[in-house]
């Protein structure tokens, strides 16, 4: 009832506008409802091009050995496990996610690869990291952040936690820039995504939320003032596969 939430905060999920101090709580539901198949379908949903966009974007971030990264929002490991090949042997990955369900759900994967001991979870919000000031050498965030309630506070935090002139990627859905590709696309994700979530992971309303979260965020211009005002330099992005996703790519100023 529109009534009940005047005298509150409010924000979005997906399209629907609830009260702000609930956000949390149905991300986690959501989260908790797709867990152990958010690969399988993750793979199914975008043919398993989100792999690519995956390491095109770790390798855009020019690791090398020895270092420690945070992968915020880190879900089940993915980004994890390519960083931890890239930081080996010496170096460290800490995933950082909100849900243990779903990094539950990675844990087997990571730790049957080589460098997967190089990876540690660490369960807690995005919004308020729980690590000192200036811990890391490189901090990346991939589909997550648009989860958040606040997600400014997020990179906020991204920012803190990275050392002077170490590295920040954040790979994001955005929108395709041609008409008629983003037409296609929007016919597949509002109509063909939520049936073949319903049909196949018994999860339509969880495949509602995602092409309408998507187009809640702010798109890649955007988003690279947003992060420049958040302190982070030398702001870049790549568009991939016509901006489906894009990665951001900056730097902690020395
Ligand atoms: C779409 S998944 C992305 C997982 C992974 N990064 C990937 O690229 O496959 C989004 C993740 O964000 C996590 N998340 C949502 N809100 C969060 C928060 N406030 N703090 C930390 N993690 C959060 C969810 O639990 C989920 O694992």
């Amino acid at each position: 009832m529109p009534g009940t939430l005047s005298d509150e905060k409010t924000t979005h999920f997906g399209f629907l506008t609830i009260p702000e101090r609930e956000k949390e709580e149905w991300v986690r539901r959501h989260f908790d409802s797709i867990a152990f198949k958010y690969d399988y379908m993750n793979t199914l949903l975008s043919l398993g091009v989100h792999y690519q966009w995956k390491r095109i974007a770790v390798r855009m971030m020019g690791l090398r050995p020895g270092q420690r990264v945070i992968d915020v929002c880190g879900g089940t490991g993915d980004l994890s496990r390519l960083a931890a090949e890239r930081v080996a042997p010496s170096g460290s990955v800490v995933l950082y996610d909100i849900n243990w369900q779903m990094m539950a759900a990675g844990r087997p994967k990571t730790a049957a690869t080589p460098d997967g001991p190089l990876v540690s979870h660490v369960q807690g919000d995005a919004e308020t990291i729980g690590f000192p000031d200036e811990t890391f050498d490189a901090a990346m965030v991939g589909f997550g952040i648009r989860n958040l309630t606040h997600f400014e506070n997020g990179f906020r935090e991204m920012h803190r936690v990275l050392k002077k002139g170490g590295v920040f990627m954040c790979l994001e859905f955005s929108q395709p820039v041609t008409p008629w590709f983003r037409a296609l696309y929007d016919f597949y994700s509002f109509y063909l995504m939520p049936y073949i979530g319903k049909a196949l992971a018994n999860c339509g309303p969880a495949y509602c939320y995602l092409p309408e979260s998507i187009r809640l965020f702010p798109g890649a211009d955007e988003l690279k003032a947003i992060l420049e005002r958040i302190g982070f330099r030398r702001v870049t992005y790549r568009r991939l596969t016509d901006g489906i996703a894009v990665v951001h790519l900056g730097k902690k100023g020395e």
